[in-house]
């Protein structure tokens, strides 16, 4: 989701030390040590190891000849379909409404109910996990797709509704809409080469907006999470805006919950305590008018509520009947991703962005480590560990700065009583700490063999000239950036690590832009707005967008070339169909399947709806929208994905 989030909240924005003289300092000594010019005299990033030794230390040995794609690009294009690199195929897999369960109504979208659509799959994919399961029978391959249902549009959902930006539905449309956030999760078995959905399957599942759910971590009972509906602060119906994820170690599925603030409308009662919060995490948005039908999303009726959102929320998709988790030790915040990594010592690490214009990167550390094949003593690592917030140094260095009540600013003094107010208010309590407002944090990636993870900034067209910065280093940053960090000797539970850009989008062919490309990028390779991202079982960056129409072509995934003299370099590999941002990326174990997330297909403007599509895929019949759905992507020969 693009253009919802059009202004920070963060006051700190403009109230940075500047450090951008140094920046450059740094940026154009390294830049001349590189040497290599791309089009229109950006700069590219792809120097060899021993040129950039005073950034970050060389790729390992063995990894170059394995990091290299081996496909044909495809064009820039505006189509109202998908399309595909060479040799490659896509299945469509599953469409919002598809019946999930033996039991499931067909899909019907002129006759929807709310009953219909918590038995089939939701609205608007995002994030997509893959947990294989042990294969029982005759199939070659088993296991559960996790799906996160970011948002409901009204527009594009109901006939009725027409090109009305915040309309006013009825309860039943409102409880569909509920209903068509969340998640599903959905056995997948594969015979030959086709993947197919087990509706019969006991795992899967719908987790909706409605679906009752726990709250655990410092903040659970808290008084700031009571409500009316829940006095203890420990239980709360569903889980909202759910955007990018994660699957842990060991083996549940991480849903982020991310622009919950535009589900509230109303009005706080003046002079509230959460007055400065709420502020501060854009509470009440008024993108939705649930309020008019569901008291709990009234700030006034109920002004807690939206303390129980913004959180990372943990399933067991063995355990189909087992409640999700709210973990409240990963902070709360507008949640993009949970992607993780086991670091040397077995503690888990969580990498996470904060989606909005001028807010941060995290990371969450786990106090116990990870414990493979031990359900019981990993059950509950997410309740005890550090949150860290990013503060990126003009010198190259990432200082990781702790979240942790009566350390530094965080105190009583400042309005933290204890370690919930720290994590209910997360924002607050980073900007304290002096963490660095970056251009729009997406996808948050680790690579577990090389010790490097990969930020995906998405643009910020917001930033002056005055806010530029080492790590966020354009005004107007239309096109977004991709940051590298290098954890110290692969530790990533390290407190200071290294960063580099790896590259800024947009045309290199457009000096005004700034964009910095290998030189062997070609005119289908770039990109702009980088969202989600994966690594693929060979340790290679894929790059998926979200608002590359502002360059006239449509969204996608790239290949992005990390290591050696390609480092830089991008590769167009798949395109969405017109009006849709990708979503999802991932891979699974063996790499020869790569599932994508097609979301808000013909959403081409605000004027978009039901009966007036951009495009009316996958299904192309008249009178039928468009309906965001998954593909499944495997190379022809069976060979992994990409080459
Ligand atoms: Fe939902 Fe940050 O994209
Ligand atoms: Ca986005
Ligand atoms: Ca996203
Ligand atoms: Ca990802």
């Amino acid at each position: 989701m693009d253009h919802s989030e059009d202004r920070s909240t963060n006051p700190w924005a403009d109230q940075r030390p500047t450090i951008s003289r140094l920046v450059e300092q740094r940026l154009s000594r390294r830049e001349f040590i590189g040497g290599a010019l791309v089009a229109g005299g950006a700069l590219a990033t792809g120097l060899s190891g021993c040129q950039r030794a005073d950034v970050v230390e060389p790729v390992p040995a063995g990894r170059l000849e394995e990091g290299t794609f081996r496909f044909t690009e495809i064009a820039r294009n505006t189509s109202e379909t998908h399309r595909l690199a060479p040799d490659h195929e896509a299945q469509v897999l599953l469409r919002w409404g598809d019946p999930l369960f033996d039991d499931s109504p067909a899909w019907n979208p002129r006759m929807q109910s709310a009953a219909a659509q918590r038995r089939q799959f939701g609205f608007n994919n995002d994030y997509l996990g893959f947990r294989p399961l042990e294969t029982t029978g005759d199939e070659d391959e088993r296991g559960l797709l996790c799906v996160n249902h970011e948002y409901s549009q009204a527009r594009l959902m109901f006939p009725d509704v027409g090109p009305v930006q915040v309309p006013e539905l009825t309860r039943e449309q409102v409880a569909i809409e509920l209903a068509a956030h969340g998640g599903s999760i959905v056995e997948l078995a594969r015979h030959g080469g086709e993947w197919r959905v087990v509706k019969s399957s006991p795992y899967n599942r719908r987790i909706t907006g409605e679906t009752p759910m726990e709250i655990r971590g410092p903040a659970a009972g808290h008084d700031r999470m009571k409500t009316g509906a829940d006095p203890t602060g420990t239980r709360v119906l569903g889980t909202l805006n759910n955007c990018a994820g994660g699957i842990t170690p060991w083996g549940t599925y991480l849903m982020a919950e991310e622009n919950i603030n535009g589900n509230f409308a109303g009005q706080l009662p003046a002079g509230h305590p959460e007055t400065e919060a709420f502020a501060r995490y854009g509470i009440p948005g008024g993108w939705y008018r649930w309020d008019l039908h569901f008291e709990r999303f009234d700030v006034g009726r109920e002004p807690q509520e939206p303390n129980r959102f913004g959180w990372v929320v943990e399933v067991d998709p063995l355990r189909p009947d087992a409640m999700p988790i709210k973990r409240t030790a990963l902070g709360r915040f507008k949640h993009e991703g949970a992607e993780s990594v086991v670091a040397p010592d077995g503690r888990v690490v969580f990498y996470m962005g904060d989606d909005q214009r001028f807010d941060y990167v995290y990371k969450f550390v786990t106090a116990q480590p990870f414990v493979p094949g031990d359900a019981a003593a990993n059950r509950d690592l997410l309740d005890e560990g550090t949150l860290y917030v990013a503060r990126f140094d003009a010198d190259g260095n990432v200082t990781w700065l702790p979240l942790v009540h009566g350390e530094g600013p965080l105190t009583a003094e400042n309005g933290f009583e204890s370690q919930a107010d720290v994590l209910i208010g997360t924002r607050l309590a980073a900007d304290l700490l002096g963490a660095t407002p970056m251009d729009r944090p997406e996808d948050v990636e680790p690579d577990p063999a090389g010790g490097r993870v990969w930020v995906m900034l998405t643009n910020n067209s917001r930033r002056t000239a005055g806010q530029v910065d080492a790590a966020n280093p354009r005004a107007n940053n239309a096109h977004g950036h991709i940051i590298e960090i290098r954890e110290p000797g692969g530790d990533f539970t390290a407190t200071r690590s290294r960063w580099e850009i790896l590259v800024r989008c947009g045309d290199p062919g457009d000096p005004a832009q700034g964009a910095t490309w290998n030189p062997s990028t070609s005119d289908n390779g770039w990109f702009g707005s980088p969202d989600n991202c994966a690594v693929d079982p060979m340790g290679r960056l894929w790059v998926a967008t979200d608002g590359n129409e502002k360059t006239g072509a449509n969204d996608g995934v790239w290949a992005m070339e990390t290591d050696g003299q390609g480092r830089g370099t991008g590769r167009a590999f798949f395109s969405a169909p017109i009006g849709a941002e990708l979503c999802g990326p991932k891979f699974t174990p063996a790499g020869d399947t790569l599932f994508v997330a097609v979301q808000h297909p013909g959403d081409v403007s605000d004027d978009a709806t039901f009966e007036n599509p951009g495009t009316r895929w996958p299904d192309f019949e008249a009178g039928v929208p468009p309906r965001p759905a998954v593909l499944a992507i495997r190379r022809k020969d069976g060979g992994p994905v990409g080459g």
